[in-house]
């Protein structure tokens, strides 16, 4: 299954059937090849159409030729089997050649790569023709028409007028001297544009896109090759697409207009429904696997993680303890893209885990280029013609152009760069005002992304923008604006001065406290992110503290059915303020202990159990004898603890094994002093050991 839909185009990885196979099975299994051939007529093609009418024509004749045989199959000579074998090998072939140029999103690509399709039609017919030769059909009793039939198809094979047609040789023309264009910084030629689109049949701004996703997976496949060879004609292709997108196609149509409404439909949905984001976590790092590789054990990890413990000078499994070949860790693409589907449809950012110190500025460093001069100049041209739309547009070109930098933003960070660079910070900005829901979703969404780039969080506090921010994640006319905005916060407040001077506004932390309350699980996602990130300013503790945030907390963790990742979030910002003594006081006071205890008894996420030790522990040691008191009448406790002790990270082993020395230390003591109740605790001890 994975391996069908990992296969890249103009890729043909047929197989030869094997000689054994059974003649009546191999010429069932031809048959059937053939009727799939034919299925591709009905698919629209734009480069090589002609070279595919043949193949279409010369397949139809072979299946007669075929159904003959098979009418007559009393028992298929050796020879027969042989030709039939390689007929089927050049069938699978044509087959994925079809697919490719039937491929409806490709259709760029393809009339790049025409003329190495037209020669792969002609190899492919001459094999064809080489099967038909040694097809022996003495040995089979068929009609003379037959006869005669395979005898014009041969023919039909060798003399077809196959080749790179001169309707493509025109397309492709126009198409470099775009390129060309581009790569001069001049503006392409709209005419030739114009000639390009229509023989592709790119006619409306949802076709382009689709170019512009296939373009960009392919990239993606690309970089994960060793060669690239293909990379820099890729992103010129792209940036034109884009540039194409955003200026030739005035009306976004087909999709809809907002993004947050995007999904993706998958075969593998309801085994996804099923799966929870611990199942994603390496056993070394306890972060998401970005790529994850299975040992000979069975047993996967994340690969950066299993190299620095083989490196460490140790070949086994972590789990098992086996012995492993370390010199072949081959990535595991079916759960990596499991893994991928789950975080985009769950909203999950995989590299913005709130306890992760990585710094948020650093990004893959393919990212930082457009892959080549054309790309660059296409983007560079098309941001111009933004920000000029932005300025000056109507209403309905506002909103496409800040539709367009929304998806511009969400892509790379080099057009965030060129964004950015280009001045769209400030326009962006005024927009927020705008009494126009749609673009002031549009506008703050992009802003959201385009802050992930250094310069923007200058750009943006330069401007007057925290005001404005703010005001949106308030009083946004849309709630997904609302969210927006908290999510910008939480990338500016990975600054320590904003930290500051966002803390300084004093409503800073109410409004994201009221989005905490009244958002949607992703709106409290942000606004929960973007607290504690504020939280790493000293100031800004106490100023949470006076704002009610631990009360509002804590009943977020009495609701039941909470979010995962919300308790996950919820729990890590207590644990920052408990590690001052007014902030663990202000815990125990809104009887914060015995929801912590249940969610530890409940919840089956190790980060969250994490936090709640870190926090027991801190409670421990600022809130003394009365909170060990009831941590040691826990028994239920014990457990989770000692789990945590064999399997989490070593921050949580240390926290997990702190926390059991002191509630020991505790019962020793008791003991001495000799009191019933310790007598007590000390049966359940006896009873333990
Ligand atoms: C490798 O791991 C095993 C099991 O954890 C341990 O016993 C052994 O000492 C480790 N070896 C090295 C070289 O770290
Ligand atoms: C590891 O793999 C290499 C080649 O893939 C092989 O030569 C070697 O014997 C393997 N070692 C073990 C321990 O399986
Ligand atoms: C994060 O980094 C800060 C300093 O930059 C450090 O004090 C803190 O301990 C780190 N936290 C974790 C969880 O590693
Ligand atoms: C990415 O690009 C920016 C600006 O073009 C540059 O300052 C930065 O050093 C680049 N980073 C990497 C990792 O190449
Ligand atoms: C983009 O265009 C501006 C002028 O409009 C130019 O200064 C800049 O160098 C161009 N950048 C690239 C990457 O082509
Ligand atoms: C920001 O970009 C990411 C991908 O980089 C995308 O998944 C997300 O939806 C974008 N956010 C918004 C608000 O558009
Ligand atoms: C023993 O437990 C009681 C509570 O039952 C507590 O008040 C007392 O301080 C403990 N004794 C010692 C010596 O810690």
């Amino acid at each position: 299954m994975c391996d069908a839909h990992t296969r890249r185009i103009l890729t043909f990885p047929a197989i030869r059937p094997s000689e054994t196979a059974a003649p009546a099975t191999l010429l069932f299994s031809l048959i059937t090849l053939s009727d799939t051939i034919s299925s591709y007529k009905s698919k629209p093609i734009y480069s090589n159409a002609r070279n595919a009418k043949d193949s279409f024509r010369l397949v139809s004749n072979i299946l007669v030729i075929l159904e003959e045989i098979r009418r007559d199959q009393t028992c298929l000579s050796c020879a027969m089997v042989l030709s039939l074998s390689e007929l089927h090998y050049v069938f699978q072939k044509l087959r994925f050649l079809l697919e490719d140029c039937t491929k409806s999103d490709a259709r760029m690509w393809m009339l790049t790569r025409s003329e190495k399709v037209s020669n792969q039609f002609r190899a492919i017919f001459r094999s064809i023709s080489v099967a038909l030769d040694v097809l022996p059909l003495d040995s089979v009793d068929v009609s003379v028409e037959v006869r005669e039939l395979v005898g014009l198809v041969k023919t039909q094979a060798l003399n077809s007028k196959l080749g790179f047609r001169p309707e493509d040789q025109r397309a492709l023309e126009h198409l470099r001297s775009i390129l060309d264009q581009l790569e001069h910084q001049m503006v392409p030629d709209p005419n030739n544009l114009k000639q390009v689109l229509d023989h592709l049949g790119i006619c409306s701004w949802t076709g382009c896109n689709k170019e512009i996703k296939f373009l960009d997976s392919e990239i993606g496949s690309e970089k994960s090759t060793s060669k690239k060879s293909d990379l820099g004609i890729l992103s010129s292709l792209m940036g034109l697409m884009i540039y194409n997108r955003c200026t030739v196609f005035t009306t976004v149509d087909g999709e809809r207009f907002t993004i947050s409404g995007e999904s993706h439909k998958s075969s593998s949905g309801h085994l996804i429904k099923s799966l929870k984001v611990d199942d994603f976590r390496c056993p070394i790092s306890l972060e998401i696997m970005s790529d994850p590789v299975t040992l000979t054990t069975g047993h996967t990890y994340d690969r950066t993680s299993i190299e620095k413990w083989f490196r460490s000078g140790n070949l086994t499994c972590p789990k098992t303890g086996e012995k492993v070949n370390s010199s072949n860790l081959v990535s595991n693409l079916c759960i990596g893209s499991i893994i991928k589907q789950y975080c985009h449809e769950n909203g999950i950012l995989v590299t913005e885990s709130v306890d992760s110190n990585r710094s948020r500025d650093t990004t893959n460093t393919d990212e930082n280029t457009s892959g080549s001069v054309a790309a660059n100049a296409a983007i560079n041209i098309t941001v111009d013609y933004l920000i000029d739309r932005l300025v000056f547009g109507t209403n309905e070109a506002k909103h496409k152009a800040t539709y367009e930098i929304r998806l511009l933003s969400k892509t790379s960070v080099f057009n965030r760069a060129c964004l950015v660079e280009a001045g769209v910070v400030p326009s962006l900005l005024d927009l927020l005002c705008v009494k126009n829901p749609k673009i002031q979703e549009n506008a703050i969404a992009a802003l959201l992304n385009l802050s992930k780039y250094t310069k923007t969080k200058k750009v943006l506090v330069e401007n007057g923008g925290l005001e404005l921010i703010l005001e949106v994640a308030q009083n946004g006319l849309r709630m997904e604006a609302r969210q927006h905005a908290a999510g910008t916060l939480f990338y500016l407040a990975s600054v320590d001065e904003y930290r500051d001077i966002i803390g300084k506004i004093p409503r800073s932390i109410p409004v994201l406290m009221e989005l905490v309350l009244e958002g949607t699980n992703r709106g409290k996602k942000n606004a929960l992110v973007a607290i504690f990130g504020l939280l790493m300013y000293p100031e800004n503790h106490w100023k949470a503290l006076a704002a009610g945030i631990v009360p509002l907390l804590v009943d977020l963790l009495r609701s039941p059915c909470q979010h995962e990742d919300l308790l996950i979030d919820s729990l890590a910002i207590l644990a920052t303020l408990a590690e001052k003594s007014d902030g663990t006081m202000a815990i125990l006071s809104c009887g914060a202990l015995h929801v912590i205890l249940d969610v530890v008894g409940f919840t089956t996420s190790r980060a969250a159990k994490e936090y709640c030790v870190t926090l027991l522990l801190a409670m421990c040691t600022n809130g003394g004898g009365d909170v060990v008191h009831v941590l040691v009448s826990n028994p239920a406790l014990m457990g989770p603890l000692y789990s945590l002790l064999t399997e989490g990270g070593s921050r949580a082993t240390k926290k997990a094994s702190s926390l059991i020395r002191i509630l020991h230390e505790f019962n020793e003591k008791n003991l001495s002093s000799g009191t019933r109740r310790s007598i007590r605790i000390q049966e359940q001890f006896v009873d333990v050991w």
